[in-house]
């Protein structure tokens, strides 16, 4: 399965601070956004990701994150030129997928709970079909909005409806076979001018083929959308941090623990990042490591 982030747009919700830098590109706390959805595709197994942004801002992803090969991993870089829509994604991404499933995160979706990795370890074995994941917020009209039949079955989904049909709504992490890229191709765009990704869900629920997974109330997706919403992230990712003395969404810590990099290369990585409190978590990861080997 190949893993794709979409993180461009003009996000102008969060206008001056996203003028000049993407917004998937400012701290949630002490890191950036982008971390946060990079790692739920790591956890999932994925190493092989795309990296779609504006052309201002894929040069700053890339001067961040580089060719992956530090992680163990390998990130390529792709412009959309407008923000066309998500399923956008699919058809910049073509060459990426080639004739394997993918996986898209979006670059502001930011995720943690117990039971993240089983979730999306299973979803990342997916043959055929889609796996959409679904989550009970207060706002569901502020979303794409899941339609769900007595027995939980998924009976179609509704971008930002202004008369939601329940409070489940489906979040940015969407699995998919390889029809996905013909499916959105075949998109036609919708009154405000994008290639929907509601529109591809539901294709996949009319052919029976959509499975929804509710997140439930132990996991936590945050809202970066608005000034009020990163705070809030932020202060949650904070709190956490702070009282377990854990990191959320270090991307070195997952690396090494999905046997991506070995004990040396986490020690070197957090060496050059000694002078804050994620490069110390990351060299403290490595020293206590190296005394118990094979521990992660
Ligand atoms: O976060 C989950 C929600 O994401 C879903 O429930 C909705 O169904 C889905 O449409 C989307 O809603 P948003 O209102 O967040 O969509 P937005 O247009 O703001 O785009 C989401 C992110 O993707 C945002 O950071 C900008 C980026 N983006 C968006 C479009 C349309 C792109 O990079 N390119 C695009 O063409």
């Amino acid at each position: 399965m190949k893993g794709i982030i979409l993180a461009g747009g003009k996000n102008s919700r969060l206008y001056p601070a996203t003028m000049a830098v993407s917004k998937q590109l400012l701290p949630v706390y002490d890191k950036p956004m982008i971390y946060y959805p990079l790692s739920v595709l790591m956890l999932a197994g994925l190493r092989d990701i795309l990296l779609i942004s504006t052309p201002q801002d894929v040069p700053l992803f890339q001067r961040l994150l580089g060719d992956g090969s530090q992680l163990g991993m390998s990130f390529t870089y792709a412009v959309q030129h407008e923000p066309k829509g998500l399923a956008d994604a699919f058809l910049v991404g073509e060459d990426h997928i080639g004739s394997d499933t993918a996986c898209l995160v979006l670059g502001d979706n930011v995720f943690h709970g117990h039971g993240l990795q089983e979730l999306v370890l299973e979803a990342s074995a997916l043959q055929s079909g889609c796996t959409l994941f679904g989550y009970t917020v207060t706002n569901p009209q502020d979303y794409g909005v899941a339609e769900v039949d007595a027995g939980g079955r998924l009976i179609s989904v509704e971008e930002k409806p202004a008369k939601p049909k329940s409070s489940t709504v489906i979040t940015g992490l969407y699995f998919y076979d390889n029809d996905v890229v013909e499916i959105s191709r075949n998109v036609k765009p919708s009154a405000r001018g994008e290639i929907e990704i509601a529109d591809v869900n539901n294709h996949y629920i009319e052919r029976g083929a959509a499975q929804l997974v509710h997140l439930g109330r132990g996991m936590a997706w945050l809202d970066t959308g608005t000034p009020e919403g990163l705070l809030q992230a932020s202060e949650f990712v904070q709190v956490l941090e702070h009282r377990q003395g854990e990191q959320i969404a270090c991307i070195e810590e997952v690396a090494w623990r999905m046997g991506f990099i070995d004990i040396e290369q986490l020690a070197r990585l957090g060496e050059g990042m000694r002078s804050s409190a994620y490069g110390r978590h990351v060299l403290r990861l490595a020293d206590e490591g190296s005394q118990y080997p094979g521990r992660p």
